[in-house]
């Protein structure tokens, strides 16, 4: 039967967004259905032009393109919108039932919702509310458990593998420890696999707090064996042992938490115990950007066809997810159900270990 569906894409961009979105318009021209994008995320549906049609124009040449041609938005969340009261406190309201109204009066069969954790979530209550949606997960930090992997995740590690390549000269000019900060409020994937593979010294990841003086020993140890750099690798989330982690802005009604710092204040603690010259730096949103890898462009393209098929059959209030070498349906609630977190006692932990790298514990 010929389908009207809607794309919506939540949360920070990750690269891939523009090859799932092709994937989707196509798979579903191909079915003889009509697809929509909601611009700038569900705020698309209140405001003028906020709906476009996708046509194969639309998504001509978007595969290798970073970014998301709708736009995006991680900022209100459309469930938790603060509210100001007429005596002046902030409350917050759940707009869903504006929503699902908004792609009924549309005349949309469901949509086809892309989205991180947090834009999952909303695309779980959504559904719960009657509105039927297929989820495409994607996320830089690869922390959603359904999936062994989402897209983006690849491009940021490749990126921020480059940076610690490039790290390496320059901190063995200088015989200086360099920290660099990478993304992951919660978990440490990308700090993990950019480290292993950039020959960090020191990982730190939110999942192993850290001792400052193990991560001082290890700085030493390797000055004293004469290779007089060191190359301490920090997730923005991760946190000293009885201590917490460092915000740029903390969470507040309609906006989550802003993480980072880590990397400016263990550099000045890394000097003053070791009195090693010590530099940061934040790598940031340079880890979102750019081209798609091959490997996530695949996955990306992957998805998104797989959605459209499952929108074909009905499948709505599932996501799709990868469990290599198939991509299943898994219900949108068990997949938002819990953080995919690196297992503190996992190979990839013990593989870092045996070559020598430190967790600061
Ligand atoms: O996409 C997830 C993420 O990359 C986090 O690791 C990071 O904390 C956050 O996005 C930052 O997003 P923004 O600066 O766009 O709010």
């Amino acid at each position: 039967m010929k389908k009207r569906i809607l794309i919506n894409t939540g949360g920070g961009d990750a690269p891939g967004l523009n090859a799932v979105i092709r994937a989707i318009v196509l798979s579903a021209l191909n079915r003889g259905w009509e697809a929509y994008g909601i611009r700038r995320g569900y705020d698309g549906l209140f405001f003028e032009g906020g709906l476009v049609r996708l046509t194969r124009d639309a998504v001509r040449g978007i595969t290798h393109l970073g970014g998301t041609i709708l736009g995006t938005s991680n900022r209100g969340n459309p469930l938790n919108t603060p509210v100001t009261l007429p005596d002046g406190t902030v409350t917050t309201r759940d707009r869903s039932a504006e929503i699902i109204a908004a792609v009924r009066d549309g005349g949309f069969d469901g949509l086809i919702a892309i989205g991180g954790d947090g834009s999952l979530h909303i695309a779980s209550h959504l559904y719960d509310q009657g509105l039927p949606v297929i989820a495409v997960p994607k996320t830089i930090d690869n922390d959603l458990s359904a999936t062994a992997v989402t897209f983006g995740f690849a491009t940021a590690v490749e990126t921020a593998t480059d940076a610690i390549d490039k790290l390496h000269s320059t901190a063995e000019a200088h015989q200086r420890v360099m920290v660099v900060e990478l993304m992951g409020r919660h978990v440490g994937w990308i700090a993990l696999h950019a480290g292993i593979a950039g020959s960090a010294d020191v990982i730190l990841i939110p999942e192993i707090p850290y001792d400052l003086d193990r991560v001082c020993q290890k700085i030493q140890q390797r000055y004293s064996r004469g290779r007089e750099f060191a190359i301490v690798v920090a997730a923005e989330g991760a946190f000293p042992m009885g201590g917490e982690p460092e915000f740029k802005e903390k969470a507040r009604p309609g906006a989550a938490a802003r993480y980072g710092g880590v990397a400016e204040i263990l550099a000045a603690e890394i000097a003053e115990v070791t009195g090693r010259e010590t530099r940061s730096l934040v790598l940031g949103h340079l880890q979102r950007g750019g081209a798609p890898t091959a490997v996530d462009r695949v996955l990306a393209l992957r998805f998104g066809a797989d959605a459209v098929e499952f929108a074909a059959e009905n499948k709505w209030g599932c996501m799709v997810a990868i469990n290599p070498p198939r991509v299943d349906a898994v219900p949108i609630r068990e997949a938002v159900a819990s953080l995919k977190m690196v297992p503190a006692d996992g190979d990839l932990v013990r593989t870092a270990r045996a070559l020598g790298m430190s967790f600061g514990d």
